[in-house]
């Protein structure tokens, strides 16, 4: 039989200088061991200088309440702003009257700050609903409204809302205001 042809490699090998038995290709790579060891630590403190600022700069740390749209926080849009209203005007005085009770633990009220109960329906709009109370309560006029609001449980028995015994002038400065909410 003939002799196998020699199986020894047509070039050398390079050197092996890297450890255990890799070529250490340092001087062949664009950037060296060193920077790349110094950019890859920056690229790990600017990354936790920017996390730990976004974390530090979220509003709900100071105003100790969760983040989210308006519509998320409960409070429409709407409600900041409200209807437009002349000062000193009934509908004005009706506003500060519904402030004063506890009417917004119940109810969301377009333009009465902190109204953002959920137990009642949302007021916006009320001035222009045909009927209230889930459909119990005809309002097709503000002494209906107005009635409704002197003694919920004489209209619909059985209702969630209690009389929060306004007098009869301060009923009808509520209706004033609720009647600009269409
Ligand atoms: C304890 C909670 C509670 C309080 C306080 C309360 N409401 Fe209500 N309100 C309700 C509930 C519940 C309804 C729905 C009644 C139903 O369908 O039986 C309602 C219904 C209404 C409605 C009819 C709305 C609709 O579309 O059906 C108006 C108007 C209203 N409330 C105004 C007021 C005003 C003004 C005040 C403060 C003077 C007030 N409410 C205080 C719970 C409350």
């Amino acid at each position: 039989m003939a002799p196998r042809a020699s199986t020894a490699l047509a070039e050398p090998h390079p050197t092996l200088t890297g450890g255990a038995g890799l070529y250490d290709h340092q001087a062949a790579d664009p950037v060296s061991s060193k920077a790349a060891m110094w950019g890859g630590i920056s690229v790990i403190v600017v990354t936790t200088l920017v996390f730990g600022w976004l974390v530090v700069s979220n509003p709900a740390l100071r105003s100790d309440r969760a983040g989210g749209t308006a519509n998320q926080l409960g409070q429409p849009a709407q409600a900041a702003a409200g209807p437009d209203i002349a000062p000193g005007s009934p509908a004005f005085e009706g506003r500060q009257i519904i402030a004063s009770k506890p009417c917004g633990g119940c109810h969301v009220i377009p333009g009465v700050q902190g109204a953002v109960g959920a137990v009642g329906p949302n007021l916006a709009g009320v001035a222009g609903r045909t009927r209230i109370a889930g459909g119990a309560v005809a309002n097709s006029s503000p002494d209906d409204l107005k009635a409704w609001i002197l003694n919920p449980p004489g209209k619909k028995p059985g209702t969630l809302m209690p009389n929060v015994g306004l007098t009869d002038e301060e009923a009808t400065k509520v209706v004033d205001f609720l009647e600009t909410l269409k």
